[in-house]
């Protein structure tokens, strides 16, 4: 179902176990934003991943509250027809209630439609406190990667019969306590469908299978920006590091060879001017109403 207005927490609550997958796909800035919306998907996530994709840390414990506010405001710009969800990042909501609800207000007031955090029965709280705002919540179980100290790495979670009853368990609390959607990530596909089924919310899955409610991956991994690594769940539909690179170089090239810039890339004088200045040539490329820089 395609719907003109905005899309609202409560529209992605209703395509529980519909026919068509949910779509959310990460963005971090206004023309990041403008194509994952362009290209019609029901969400976009300003991610904690803006630390590792964007701003070059090796996890994403390095974002604060106002990085995310930062991105989310420059999203929230673009007036995507998307949900935009908003991560609150790690030590937003881990203090007290009125520190987490603050932070979830914060975002909102950036252009937020949604909150997400990661963890499960511990954050029941948390999601009463942000929901007692009006602030819609999404969930994040399974690799969690603000808990990647406490997992010793980005690991693929719930591989063990005890390790999936949590995950569900989780799950479970997580929709009583009225998430409107969860984020299941790097679970076995067997854990996610478990998941699916038990709960009333839709699970959007990234290295989870294809037994969820929909699906999430960040912008960078889907355009192949970065050769350095590539999670085996990553799908990469272009490769906009080579021809990032290969465009520079021959930018490089051109301006070496003097082939930059032509006469048509630049601003000429007129005649009189050019010749009150003793320039002889110039007048005589000049590019009519040439004083508008952006055509
Ligand atoms: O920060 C992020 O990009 C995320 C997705 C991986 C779901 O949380």
């Amino acid at each position: 179902m395609t719907v003109s207005r905005p899309v609202s927490a409560p529209d992605v609550l209703a395509r529980k176990g519909g026919e068509a997958p949910l779509v959310m796909v990460t963005a971090y800035d206004a023309p990041s934003a403008r194509a994952v919306d362009e290209a019609g998907v029901d969400m976009i996530l300003v991610g904690d991943s803006v630390a590792m994709v964007v701003l070059g840390y090796d996890d994403t414990l390095h974002v604060t509250i106002d990085d995310i506010a930062h991105h989310t405001a420059a999203v929230a710009r673009t007036k995507p027809r998307a949900l935009l969800v908003a991560d609150l990042p790690w030590m937003s909501y881990h203090l007290s209630r009125d520190d987490t609800v603050r932070n979830a207000a914060q975002l909102v007031r950036a252009g937020a439609g949604a909150v997400k955090l990661e963890g499960g029965r511990k954050r029941v709280d948390a999601v009463h406190a942000i929901l007692d705002a009006e602030i819609p919540v999404m969930g994040h179980l399974g690799l969690t990667p603000q808990s990647v100290n406490a997992f010793g790495g980005f690991k693929v979670q719930g591989k063990t019969l005890d390790a999936a009853r949590v995950i569900v368990d989780d799950a479970v609390a997580l929709a009583d306590a009225g998430c409107f959607a969860l984020v299941l990530e790097c679970v076995p596909d067997a854990v996610a469908r478990m998941v699916t089924d038990a709960v009333p919310v839709p699970t959007i899955g990234i290295g989870a299978g294809r037994h969820c409610d929909g699906q999430v991956l960040v912008y960078h991994d889907i355009l192949g920006f970065e050769n350095r690594v590539r999670p085996r769940f990553v799908r990469r539909y272009a490769n906009l590091h080579d021809a990032a690179t290969d465009a520079i170089a021959r930018f490089a090239d051109d301006v070496r060879a003097g082939r930059f810039p032509s006469s048509d890339e630049t601003y000429h004088a007129s005649e009189n001017v050019s010749e009150a200045l003793g320039l002889y040539g110039s007048a005589a490329e000049a590019s009519v109403g040439a004083d508008t820089v952006h055509a």
